[in-house]
């Protein structure tokens, strides 16, 4: 049988080894705590899975779904965007329903590269946008993150040749793996650029809603003329500990939320009605529920980031995501220190490098363990010797 080069080409998904690492120590008899996928511990909120539960007994919502998603779902999106940006979205034409948002980053490359043509993205990144590139045909040119800089993409960085010939620039924040958040004025800067060399801005928003210490994320919409030229992802798993559910939307420029539905519409039918109707519950959660859920994560942001720096992990507490970045002591590469880690104290973290070239030298904690899990994983990394 003879397969495409763009699966031969596959790496393996980051968390697949994790997986292995962790089966592999539980056949020995060893329980680890992995601190590895970012996957809430937390129960969906009840009154989410009662819409399921009263959703799936209308038989309209037995049938195939509209690929844009429900009219009412996509209407709770647009006045979400409107409450909490102060954006205003035609929800008829700006905003469609995704089966997460990783369907979505992987299927905007469909709709904006051929084959032969450029992408940038940030290195650290999630990796579904370079994947993405990858099977519409097209390359990525990375921009390195650099802690110096705020793990903001630095325009300058990017050469002009690149810029004339790309198609998209992807950015995200709060970032996924390393925490950091951006100011209104960078989605601005980041509009003015796309605009002049012709980029499709794509950014990734599903950490908006998970930040601390009083720190509000902004929407790239609310820059001066994103509508021209951006498309932003959204999810509702990390918010609403809904990862299982697959509720995720795009909102923008109607051109490209057009194009999205047009490639969706020939791959997947939509998320299933039911399901949309469990994201319109989620929005509809008072601010005081998403603000006790992310109190869970500061305080356990607070305990991981002292003990990682009783050890002399220099980890520094982020402001949004569900994430702990850090460098790790000189000496080690990202995969040699997750070994260390799960080798003496059967702990599992997440070597950066599994994010690109730029995350070595760090790994990533996740905050998405029960706190007993936690304390447990904190017990053990404090017994750690860490010679560099
Ligand atoms: C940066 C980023 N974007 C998107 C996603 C995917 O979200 P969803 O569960 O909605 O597909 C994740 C999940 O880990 C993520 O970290």
């Amino acid at each position: 049988m003879k397969f495409a080069a763009r699966v031969e080409n596959l790496p393996p998904y980051l968390f697949v080894g994790i997986s292995r690492a962790i089966a592999a120590k539980k056949e020995q008899g060893i329980e680890v705590i992995s601190f590895g996928i970012g996957d809430p511990d937390m129960p969906t909120p009840a009154p989410v899975l009662e819409a399921l539960v009263e959703a799936s007994r209308k038989p309209a919502n037995h049938k195939y779904p509209e690929t844009e998603g429900l009219p009412e779902f996509r209407a709770r999106v647009a006045r979400f965007y409107k409450d909490r940006f102060g954006v205003t979205l035609d929800p008829s034409t700006e905003v469609i329903n995704l089966i997460g948002a990783k369907e979505g980053i992987a299927h905007a490359a469909l709709c904006f590269i051929d084959p032969g043509d450029i992408s940038i993205s940030p290195d650290p990144a999630y990796p579904v946008y370079e994947i993405g590139t990858m099977f519409a045909g097209g390359t990525t040119h990375f921009v390195t993150l650099r802690e110096e800089n705020g793990y903001l993409v630095d325009f300058a960085d990017i050469p002009t040749d690149v810029a004339k010939k790309a198609k998209t620039l992807w950015i995200k924040y709060p970032n996924n793996p390393t925490g950091a958040i951006a100011p209104l004025s960078f989605f601005d800067d980041a509009v003015r650029y796309c605009k002049e060399f012709d980029i499709a801005l794509l950014h990734d928003a599903a950490y908006t809603e998970i930040t601390y210490d009083g720190y509000v994320a902004p929407s790239v919409l609310q820059a001066e003329g994103a509508m021209d030229i951006a498309m932003e992802f959204h999810s509702l798993s990390k918010t609403a500990n809904m990862t299982g559910w697959r509720v995720g939307m795009a909102a923008g420029n109607p051109e490209m939320v057009n194009a999205l539905m047009r490639v969706k519409s020939n791959i997947d039918s939509g998320l299933s009605q039911a399901n949309q109707e469990m994201g319109i519950a989620a929005l509809d959660m008072s601010q005081e529920w998403f603000d006790n859920n992310n109190e869970v994560y500061r305080k356990r942001r607070d305990k991981v980031v002292s003990v990682l720096n009783e050890i002399g992990v220099p980890a520094i507490a982020p402001k949004g995501a569900l994430y702990i970045w850090t460098p790790i002591p000189a000496g080690y590469t990202s995969a040699e220190f997750a070994q260390k880690l799960l080798d003496e104290v059967n702990v599992v973290v997440t070597p950066g490098n599994g994010y690109g070239p730029g995350g070595e030298g760090y790994i990533r904690l996740s905050l998405t363990i029960p706190d007993d899990q936690i304390d447990e994983g904190l017990r053990r990394l404090a017994q750690l010797r860490v010679d560099a």
